[in-house]
C-alpha cells in the first residue's frame, strides 16, 4: 500500500515536471560556422574552449590584454581547425574591466569580421588568495573589477545582437569557490558568488528570447592562473583546494562546451562538482527532468556527506592555526 503511494507521488511528481514551463530543454547548439566569443581566451581555460570549439567548426574571436599572449594563442588555434577555408580566428586586445566604451567598440569589430555574436564565453577572470586581513583593499576591488564587472560589460555589448535575433548562448565561468566559501578566498568568492546572481537573472530575463545561459563551475585547473595563485595560497586554502584534486584545461573545456551546446544552466565536472551542484542548487533554473529529479533524491544525502566535507575543513584550519602558534607541534605530532 505505501508502496503503491510512494510510486503515485513520484509519477506524479514527473509528470508535473513535464508539464511545467521552467523545463523546456533549449534546441541542441550547432556550433558550425557560428561566432564564439571567448574573453580570456589566450590563456587557461579560455585556450582550451577555443580549441574545443575551433575542433566543433566555429568561428573565434579571443578577447584579452597581451598582445604576444593573443597571437601565440591565435596560431595554436588557427593549427586544430576542421576547415581551415570556411572558419577564421581573430584576436582583440582589450581590457574588460576598465572602460566600457571600448569593451563595446571590440565587440562592434569582432561582429564586423564573424557577424553577430552566438557564443559568448565569459572566462577572463583571475584569483587571489590569502586571509581576509592578509588581502589588501585593493584586492577585493581587483576581484570585482575583473570577475564581474568585465563580465558586465562583455555580456551587455553583446546581448542586443543576441535578443534581436532572438538565438545565442552567455557562458558564466564561476568557480567551485563561487558555490562554497572557502579560507582564504574572501575576495575570489564574494566576486564569483556574484556571477551567480547575475546568471540567474540574467537567464530568466533572456529565455523569452531563446538565448540561455551557463554557469560553470571548474574546479582547481592545471592553468598558467592557477600556477600564480599557487604562489600566495595560504596552507588551508591549500589543503583545502586538494581535496577536490586537479584538472586538465582540456577536460573542463570540454565538459563546459558539452553543457553550453545542450543548454544546461549548470556546469560542472567531477564528483564532486556533481554533488556541489546538487547540494547548492537552490531555485536555480533547470533544463532537463533528470537533472531536477536528480536534485530533488539526492539533496539531503549530499548535504549529510557536506557536513563531514565541512567537519575536514575545520580540523585544516584549526591544525594550521596551531601550528603557526606553535610550529615545534607539527614535529611532535609527526
Ligand atoms: N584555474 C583554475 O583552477 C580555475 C578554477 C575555477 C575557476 N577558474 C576561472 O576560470 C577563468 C580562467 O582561469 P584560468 O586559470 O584559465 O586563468 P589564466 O590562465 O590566468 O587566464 C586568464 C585569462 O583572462 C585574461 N584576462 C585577465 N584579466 C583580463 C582583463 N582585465 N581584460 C581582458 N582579459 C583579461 C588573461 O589575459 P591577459 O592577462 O593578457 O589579459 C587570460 O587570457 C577565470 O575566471 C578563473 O577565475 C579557474
Amino acid at each position: 500500500m505505501w508502496l503503491l503511494i510512494a510510486v503515485s507521488v513520484f509519477v506524479g511528481f514527473l509528470i508535473v515536471l513535464y508539464l511545467a514551463s521552467p523545463l523546456i530543454t533549449p534546441k541542441p547548439l550547432d556550433l558550425k560556422g557560428v561566432h564564439v566569443l571567448v574573453t580570456g581566451g589566450s590563456s587557461g581555460i579560455g585556450k582550451a574552449i577555443a580549441v574545443e570549439v575551433a575542433q566543433r567548426g566555429a568561428n573565434i574571436c579571443l578577447l584579452a590584454r597581451n598582445k604576444a599572449k593573443l597571437e601565440e594563442a591565435q596560431s595554436e588555434i588557427e593549427k586544430v581547425l576542421v576547415d581551415k577555408n570556411q572558419q577564421k580566428v581573430i584576436h582583440i586586445s582589450v581590457d574588460i574591466s576598465k572602460d566600457y566604451a571600448a569593451v563595446v567598440q571590440a565587440i562592434q569589430q569582432a561582429e564586423e569580421e564573424l557577424g553577430p555574436v552566438v557564443l559568448l564565453v565569459n572566462c577572463a577572470g583571475a584569483s587571489v588568495a590569502g586571509s581576509f586581513e592578509d588581502l589588501s583593499l585593493n584586492d577585493f576591488k581587483r576581484m570585482i573589477d575583473i570577475n564581474y564587472i568585465g563580465t558586465v560589460h562583455v555580456t551587455r555589448a553583446v546581448i542586443p545582437s543576441m535578443k534581436k535575433n532572438q538565438h545565442g548562448r552567455i557562458v558564466f565561468i564561476s568557480s567551485q569557490a563561487g558555490q562554497i566559501g572557502l579560507y582564504g578566498y574572501t575576495a575570489y568568492s564574494g566576486s564569483k558568488f556574484a556571477l551567480r546572481g547575475l546568471a540567474e537573472a540574467l537567464h530568466m530575463e533572456l529565455k523569452p528570447y531563446n538565448v540561455y545561459v551557463t554557469l560553470a563551475f571548474p574546479p582547481d585547473t592545471d592553468t598558467p592562473g592557477f600556477a600564480e595563485e599557487q604562489k600566495s595560497k595560504p596552507e588551508e586554502t591549500r589543503l583545502i583546494s586538494e581535496t577536490a584534486g586537479l584538472f586538465q584545461p582540456s577536460v573542463v573545456a570540454s565538459s563546459i562546451i558539452k553543457d553550453v551546446v545542450s543548454g544546461r544552466f549548470f556546469s560542472y565536472a567531477g564528483l564532486d562538482g556533481y554533488m556541489l551542484a546538487a547540494v547548492t542548487c537552490g531555485m536555480s533554473p533547470v533544463t532537463s527532468i533528470m537533472e531536477a529529479t536528480q536534485q530533488v533524491a539526492c539533496m539531503g544525502i549530499f548535504r549529510i556527506i557536506s557536513l563531514f566535507y565541512l567537519d575536514h575543513f575545520d580540523r585544516i584550519c584549526r591544525k594550521c592555526k596551531q601550528e603557526r602558534s606553535d610550529p615545534s607541534s607539527e614535529k611532535k605530532t609527526s
